[in-house]
């Protein structure tokens, strides 16, 4: 027995080199997913229809044309509810993935009119200028960066804003305690990978609903709160003040 352990036996060193090799990249993680993605969506996302739902009523109803960008809009799950509460919305869909972007063209054919996708990072891929949006939107998909990061790509969405515009972002949230030592695993098990801390794999780093007030307040939203939220899950919205 203790022959075959040894035989086996694997340095620590070499564990975490073992681990790192298992992280997957961002760019080929929902490639291969993508097509049960939907249904692992809705069996695995709490209170999935009313997530969906809030993420969509945070939006200001109306019939007036609209400007959405949803930046990582994978399969376009929340387009279904941002057209139900703004039926002339135009929407652009930004997305790492090409195999997602092209189930949600497949899925929304009647709305090709209102619809344009765009392949690329939204870390890295221009948002488009200064007030191209009315709102951007983001779904489950920016707890994948740290601090730095994400509050870079805030101050992007807050510059492409309309003066008075709005960021949704519906994602997961854990308390200050869990986000402590949720950062400490994280960087634990992260060093020396580069790009882990802009989202380059897959790797949960969801914040805190205070971390996240003080992230957009410091890329320049005025008004920031929790429209929803339940267990683990919340729905946040910030503005952007009306004067530029
Ligand atoms: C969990 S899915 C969410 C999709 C959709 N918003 C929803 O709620 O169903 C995360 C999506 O974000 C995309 N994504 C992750 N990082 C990205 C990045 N840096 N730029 C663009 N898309 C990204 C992934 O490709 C994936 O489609």
């Amino acid at each position: 027995m203790s022959r075959i352990l040894e035989n086996i036996e694997i340095s620590s060193c070499e564990v975490m080199l073992m681990d790192r090799e298992l992280f997957e990249k961002m760019t080929s993680f929902f490639d291969v997913r993508s097509a049960g993605y939907d249904e692992h969506m809705r069996a695995n996302i709490e209170h999935f229809e009313e997530f969906y739902a809030a993420v969509a009523d945070a939006i200001p109803p109306g019939d007036e044309p609209y400007r959405i960008l949803d930046i990582g809009c994978g399969t376009g799950l929340e387009l279904r509810w941002l057209w139900q509460r703004r039926p002339k919305a135009y929407i652009v869909g930004m997305d790492l993935s090409t195999p997602m972007l092209r189930l949600l063209k497949g899925k929304y054919r009647d709305h090709a009119h209102q619809l344009e996708v765009v392949q690329g990072s939204y870390t890295e891929h221009s948002l488009g200028a200064p007030s191209s949006w009315d709102a951007v939107v983001s779904v489950m998909t920016v707890h994948h960066l740290l601090h730095g990061p994400k509050t870079a790509l805030y101050r992007r969405i807050w510059e492409c804003l309309k003066p008075g515009g709005l960021y949704v972002e519906g994602d997961y949230i854990v308390s200050v305690e869990n986000e402590r030592k949720a950062l400490a695993e994280f960087l634990a098990a992260t060093q020396g990978i580069d790009g882990a801390e802009k989202g380059l794999y897959h790797l949960d780093i969801p914040f805190s609903a205070a971390t996240q007030r003080n992230l957009l307040e410091m890329a320049g939203f005025c008004s920031v709160s929790v429209s929803w939220q339940r267990e683990s899950a919340a729905v946040l919205v910030a503005k952007k003040g009306g004067l530029y």
